[in-house]
């Protein structure tokens, strides 16, 4: 078990799909709409585009080179490309994240099985949206279902992670993300012929300039991190299974595409439905379940599109947490040569203790705050807007500065065998301008400037 040969991802379309599945999850469906309503609209998702631009597609490519050109776990992956250095100190960062999205984004998986499990006895019927709300808050705030559910997903994860990498994730990956996205197109055509969809569209697409400050910048970047899961190594570790003739550059903006497209569709679909039903779109994290089940209602059909979604995105949740998982399991193996079993219970146990406070954030412990923020808020601001991003500056710098220059050529052209000028420009957004980037988004959003 410990010395097994590593595996290689089996398809083309595998290594796609299972970095898709790892990018598009709750951050695309869940988190970009609330944070797009939070700060305002379409000012934030131009920003969000040019951050997935100028610092996301670099930065995953830094992260792919590094994970193939050294086939191997975060730490290992460093330790090998530069041994007798501090980088792999990088793997302590990104095992921290990974525990810190986990717990929370758990609390919200465990909320789409509820939804799941309410839509399959079709309570939804023909609530008005203060019921939507009401209902929402009445089980979020609630003290044991939530994190019943929270452990149940916990405990998906941990059997599949124990299946190994080709057939835990690879599999079901392939057909879960072109039907997820099918159905997405479904509900966007039903929701752009809603009365409100002008406002709505107006809202998501013509930016209001004078919306933009410095937290709308912090947001956008956190969040560009976050729904391409960069920062912290999860593409170290999945690239570290790539084949040599996996195709960087275009994977790389293949899956860019791919997210950007999801988050979009995502907002067409909920806010024209926010305008329409007359609900907030500042809302926060609730804004998606409040808003989903009536634009349900309005289709012919209403319970099969309900279930059907939010199955998909129960699944979709678990592609991206299992690349979670991923991390910790590859770094505990690999490093400390603990059994997989070893080591995916102890990155869920970790993550079950932290999602009981997440949950409980939005009953019992919701006045327990720091600066503001309960225990979930502090999750989801530490990891999405400081960690990824500062994970994302270290793995640039390390990329445009330290890593033998011979490394990238080799993984850019695949041994010579692709024809690119990339590997220049790649270097020098990895050297210059991604670093000044971040360093100036993090003064500015923390409020130094
Ligand atoms: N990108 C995923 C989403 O949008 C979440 C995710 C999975 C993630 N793996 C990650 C985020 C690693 C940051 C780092 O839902």
């Amino acid at each position: 078990m410990m010395s097994e040969k590593r595996v290689t991802f089996a398809t083309k379309l595998g290594v796609i799909a299972t970095a898709v599945g790892s990018a598009v999850g709750l951050g695309n469906i869940w988190r970009f709409p609330y944070e797009t309503g939070q700060h305002g609209g379409a000012a934030f998702l131009l920003i969000y585009i040019g951050c997935i631009l100028l610092l996301g597609i670099p930065v995953v490519l830094a992260e792919f080179i590094i994970g193939r050109g050294s086939h191997s776990n975060v730490s290992g992956a460093f330790r090998k490309l530069s041994p007798g250095t501090g980088w792999h100190y990088i793997s302590y960062l990104g095992i921290t994240a990974a525990v810190l999205i986990m717990s929370f984004y758990s609390v919200i998986a465990g909320w789409t099985m509820e939804y799941t499990y309410q839509a399959l006895i079709d309570s939804f019927g023909s609530h008005t949206p203060e019921e939507f709300q009401q209902d929402f808050t009445a089980f979020t705030s609630s003290p044991l279902r939530p994190i019943f559910w929270t452990f149940l997903f916990l405990g998906i994860n941990y059997v599949i992670i124990n299946r190994g990498v080709q057939n835990g994730i690879e599999k079901y990956s392939n057909v879960m993300m072109p039907l997820l996205f099918l159905l997405l197109l479904v509900f966007c055509v039903r929701s752009i012929t809603l009365p409100g969809a002008g406002a709505g569209l107006s809202y998501l697409f013509d930016p209001d300039f004078s919306k933009i400050d410095s937290s709308v910048v912090l947001g956008a970047m956190g969040q560009a991190f976050f729904s391409l899961s960069l920062g912290m190594g999860t593409l170290i570790t999945y690239s570290s299974y790539f084949s040599s003739r996996t195709k960087l550059v275009r994977s790389a903006t293949t899956i860019a595409a791919f997210d950007t497209l999801v988050a979009v569709l995502a907002g067409i679909i909920i806010f024209p439905a926010v305008f329409t039903f007359g609900i907030s779109p500042s809302q926060g994290p609730e804004l998606v379940f409040i808003t989903l089940p009536h634009v349900f209602q309005q289709m012919p059909g209403a319970y099969i599109w309900s279930v059907l979604f939010f199955i998909l995105l129960f699944l979709a949740s678990l592609t991206s947490t299992i690349s979670m998982c991923e991390i910790s399991v590859a770094f505990f193996t690999e490093e400390r040569k603990m059994s997989r079993k070893k080591a995916s219970l102890l990155h869920i146990s970790a993550c079950a203790v932290l999602g009981v406070l997440c949950s409980l954030s939005f009953g019992v412990l919701s006045e327990a705050t720091l600066f503001g923020r309960t225990v979930f808020g502090w999750c989801d601001f530490l990891s999405s807007n400081i960690l990824l991003p500062l994970g994302g500056m270290l793995i640039s710098i390390y990329v445009g500065w330290v890593l033998d220059k011979k490394v990238i050529r080799k993984e850019m052209t695949n041994n010579g065998e692709l024809r690119t000028r990339l590997a220049r420009i790649l270097v020098f957004v990895l050297r210059y301008i991604a670093p000044t980037a971040i360093i100036l988004i993090f003064l500015g959003g923390l409020g130094v400037f």
